[in-house]
């Protein structure tokens, strides 16, 4: 069967970095992420016995169509030969992924990637699961932020003590907050480190316990935030705990910088934005690449603002969005 589904990529407000179980995909601590409604991947998977080997093309953005042989076609069958083991189906598959926004900077292409892989895998191999079954079965796929992927608006991935109590759970769907998330991408390319690296790394840094020790308290001020629907508190926390993700990155052993000279500049824009009354704050995932969180309306002004700017390749608006469905139109 052919099915096609669409995944968005989320920003993190609280960050997953570093895990206690490398093989099962499990974080050493909860995260809390924001679906983002005009950023996504589309996938489309055929599974049929006229496919000698498994096919995996992928159109990043900006890019051709391309069939991928190397790491990337690992990882993404990887995930198909669990589902596959889980349905009892040996058949090839077809794979086809489209992304509408940069891949590999840290806007979250991954976690679109995934989410949407396993919602049309499942689906196409006939395997009924939950919301709460489908965010376990794209966790396991190795992309831990695209487990936030699956649910819709405001998600907390919950760190769990085992496989079957680290899924994602909703905090409150789309509509509730009109917040924006203005990204400004400094560099579209593809980033030296990989997030794998940096999840095993963060236990190198003598600062990762520091910030393990303060998420707790941050996960509750993040969960209020979003309830009360308070920007100046969920900004103050985003932008120390991006900071706080950096810092144990930089201080690894070896170190790693996800972060460019212009990421820096943008940092201090907006400090300077803030200043002037307009609110907005600023958080980086695993890339150079800033986002900006605010309300609706300042967006415009804000993508005003930063469009003149040299070091801008190019920059996206987004609300937050509902999570992984299965969609009618294929793409082979
Ligand atoms: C910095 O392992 O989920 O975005 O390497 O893209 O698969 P990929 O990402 P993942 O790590 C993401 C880490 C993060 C923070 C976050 O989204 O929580």
């Amino acid at each position: 069967m052919k099915v096609s589904a669409q995944a968005p990529a989320n920003i993190a407000f609280v960050k997953y970095w570093g895990k206690y179980n490398d093989a099962l995909t499990l974080p050493s601590n909860s995260s809390i992420s924001m679906n983002l409604a005009e950023l996504h991947t589309i996938t489309t998977i055929e599974f049929s016995e006229k496919y000698r080997d498994d096919i995996v093309e992928i159109e990043f953005f900006g890019q051709r169509l391309k069939v991928v042989t190397d790491q990337k076609k690992v990882r993404v069958t990887q995930q198909i030969d669990r589902l596959r083991k889980k349905a009892k189906v040996t058949k090839r598959a077809r794979v086809m992924l489209i992304n509408n926004f940069p891949a590999e900077s840290g806007i979250g292409s991954s976690a679109s990637a995934f989410a949407a892989l396993t919602v049309a895998s499942c689906a196409a191999l006939d395997l009924h699961v939950d919301r709460k079954e489908l965010s376990i079965l794209t966790r396991l796929g190795g992309s831990g932020s695209a487990t936030r992927s699956i649910l819709d608006g405001f998600v907390e991935w919950k760190k769990g003590t085992l496989s079957k109590d680290s899924y994602a759970t909703q905090l409150a769907p789309a509509s509730h907050w009109d917040i924006h998330d203005v990204i400004l991408v400094v560099s579209s390319k593809s980033k030296k480190s990989s997030s794998l690296e940096g999840h095993k790394l963060a236990k190198t840094s003598p600062y990762y316990k520091a910030r393990l020790a303060e998420l707790p308290r941050r996960l509750v001020l993040v969960r209020q935030a979003i309830r009360d629907k308070s920007l100046s508190k969920l900004g103050i926390e985003l932008e120390k705990d991006a900071l706080s993700l950096h810092f144990i990155a930089m201080t690894s052993t070896p170190p790693i910088w996800y972060l460019e000279s212009s990421t820096i500049e943008v940092i201090k824009e907006i400090y300077t934005l803030r200043n002037q009354g307009i609110e907005a704050y600023f958080t980086m995932d695993a890339g150079p690449n800033i986002h900006i969180i605010c309300v609706a309306k300042d967006s415009s002004t804000i993508k005003a603002y930063f469009a003149r700017k040299p070091y801008i390749e190019t920059i996206f608006v987004s609300g937050s969005g509902k999570g992984a469905s299965i969609i009618e139109k294929h793409l082979f």
